[in-house]
């Protein structure tokens, strides 16, 4: 007996129904939707956010199918030791070209919190530790913000530009710059209070010392 069959007809019902709806919108609104994605996808950007599902990435700048490379962990880390996003980074930029990559933080975001609410939570400390590094290295900038909501926002912007400079220094994105490829790393953050990105202005587009 196959547990996962169990009911499985009737699962998800809901989301099925949504699905085979959205697809007819398409196809009404542009019949040959899928069949040209069908044969390739030639986006410009590659997205790197945060997992959270308040942070939708092709909804909140308009992006359909194809046009958004996405990338999405907890609390948006670009770690340059993590091959998941090595694979992703490297294939954006160096098979799909992409022009920009946006590291995309969120304010409110439970992952920057958690890194330095002192609670002990398992493999996600782990994970989280490079927001600490980031923490201990502005604590006296975050130290000197008086209200926790304010300073937790603070280190969300922080925790963005240091992963915008963990990309901008890969390798993968210094070759693609040296053979003359047009790309551009972006730091952003969106509001849940109100739907709207502010970039940051820490872009990087081309090798920078004072960056890294
Ligand atoms: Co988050």
């Amino acid at each position: 007996m196959c547990l996962a069959n169990i009911g499985g007809g009737l699962m998800l019902d809901h989301l099925k129904a949504n699905n085979r709806a959205w697809a007819k919108q398409k196809v009404t609104t542009d019949a040959g939707f899928f069949k040209r994605l069908e044969r390739q996808q030639a986006p410009e950007y590659l997205w790197i956010g945060c997992a959270d599902s308040r942070v939708p990435a092709n909804e909140i700048v308009g992006l359909d199918p194809g046009e958004l490379f996405v990338h999405r962990n907890v609390a948006n880390l670009a770690p340059p030791q993590d091959a998941n996003y090595l694979s992703v980074l490297q294939f954006a930029v160096d098979v799909l070209n992409v022009k920009h990559i946006m590291v995309v933080g969120h304010y409110g975001c439970g992952g920057v919190n958690a890194a330095v609410d002192g609670k002990r939570r398992g493999l996600v400390d782990h994970w989280l530790h490079p927001i600490r590094e980031v923490f201990h290295e502005h604590r006296r900038e975050l130290g000197s913000i008086p209200d926790e909501r304010a300073r937790q926002d603070r280190l969300c912007e922080l925790n963005v530009i240091r992963q915008v400079r963990n990309v901008a220094s890969d390798v993968f994105v210094h070759e693609a710059w040296a053979r003359g490829q047009s790309l551009s790393v972006h730091g952003w953050v969106y509001s849940l209070a109100n739907g709207l990105i502010t970039d940051l202005g820490v872009t990087v587009s081309q090798p920078t010392e004072s960056l890294l």
